[in-house]
């Protein structure tokens, strides 16, 4: 059964709410940089984010909602989803609600109740994925016919922020290794880079130098075959929104939820460790792996234990985000601490 928001907003109500967001939105956005700026190298976990959660969830309630009526046609799924009401582990799915109106996305804002509304006017459609680099048949898809062309099943994993929250997500997608099984890597490719869209006419913050645009994510290539490894192009059995990397993002569960980069358009093999954004943003704080690990802590927080949201009170982070018995043998004999 796929779940519908409970809170039904009108189209009216909607526009009404948006403009006014809006009106208040470039200050908001100013004082947010400017929060971050001084703050840096603290995104994206910024202090407050790790901290003072119990404030922030109280904003949530006054926050204006989105609830994504218009979802692309074109991208929708024949079949309905078998949804459970739990995660393996059986704890809760995260509400609709609060899944598409709590979000990381910094080319829309670093704040996380603002990319909902933000990022409503950014096109989808007409989308390409190219796939390129070491490989036999470098291919680029159109993201209908990777919604076609890929079996999409549904996947409820854990998502743990490197802020110390956490949610549990019915995402709709695909294993990684289908598609690059698909352009044929060569031997040599032991990496996979993934980069996020420019598009600073639709993404505000990509017009400020926020972060070092594009986004850049990267996994070695024995960890993007794991079968855990998706792509997502749906969640709660419909089309992604934007917030949530609409059309087409990474979704890696036992890793922060940094390396999970969404808007996904350029997707490369090679044979070098690639550099991503928050590695270059802040090296002491941000490595390649970024495994959830409760044992080695943020230079500047604890990640012995997380905010779900929803909850009140704090829950046990877990090894691998709770999936080690799937994906710790792929770091047997490393050094966790140094490879962080
Ligand atoms: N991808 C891009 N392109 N830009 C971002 O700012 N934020 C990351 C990740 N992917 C981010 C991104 C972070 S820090 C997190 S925690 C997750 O997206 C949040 O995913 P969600 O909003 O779908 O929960």
């Amino acid at each position: 059964m796929v779940k519908i928001p409970s809170s039904e907003i009108t189209p009216e109500h909607l526009y009404l709410s948006r403009r006014a967001f809006m009106v208040g939105a470039g200050s908001l956005s100013a004082a947010a940089l400017i929060a971050a700026g001084c703050a840096s190298p603290s995104l994206p976990g910024a202090p407050a984010a790790a901290a003072g959660a119990e404030a922030e969830s109280n904003a949530a309630s006054a926050a204006p909602r989105i609830t994504f009526s218009e979802l692309p046609e074109a991208l929708s799924y024949d079949e309905p989803f078998a949804t459970s009401d739990t995660d393996d582990l059986g704890d809760a799915l995260n509400s609709y609600d609060e899944i598409t109106n709590y979000n990381n996305y910094y080319e829309f804002s670093t704040d996380k109740q603002e990319v909902a509304v933000l990022s409503t006017n950014f096109n989808t459609l007409p989308w390409q994925v190219e796939v390129t680099g070491l490989c036999n048949k470098p291919t680029t898809f159109d993201i209908e016919d990777v919604v076609k062309r890929f079996t999409q099943e549904e996947r409820i994993y854990r998502l743990r922020c490197v802020e110390a929250w956490s949610m549990v997500i019915p995402w709709v997608g695909f294993p990684v290794g289908e598609l690059l099984r698909a352009v044929e890597p060569k031997a040599e490719a032991q990496f996979v880079k993934f980069t996020t869209i420019v598009r600073p006419e639709e993404m505000p913050n990509q017009r400020r130098a926020v972060l070092d645009w594009p986004y850049v994510e990267g996994l070695r290539m024995d960890e993007a075959m794991n079968d855990l490894a998706i792509f997502a192009t749906g969640m709660y059995g419909k089309p992604l929104v934007v917030a949530n990397g609409a059309p087409f993002r990474l979704v890696v569960p036992w890793k922060y939820g940094f390396k999970s980069i969404k808007g996904i358009v350029k997707i490369e093999l090679t044979d070098t460790m690639p550099q991503s954004t928050w590695m270059l943003a802040a090296p002491r704080e941000y490595g390649f792996y970024a495994n959830v690990n409760p044992e080695v802590n943020h230079p500047r927080w604890s990640q012995a234990s997380e905010r779900r949201i929803g909850e009140l009170g704090r829950r046990d982070t877990l090894p691998f985000n709770g999936y080690g018995e799937e994906v710790a043998h792929l770091y047997a004999g490393m050094d966790l601490r140094a490879n962080f």
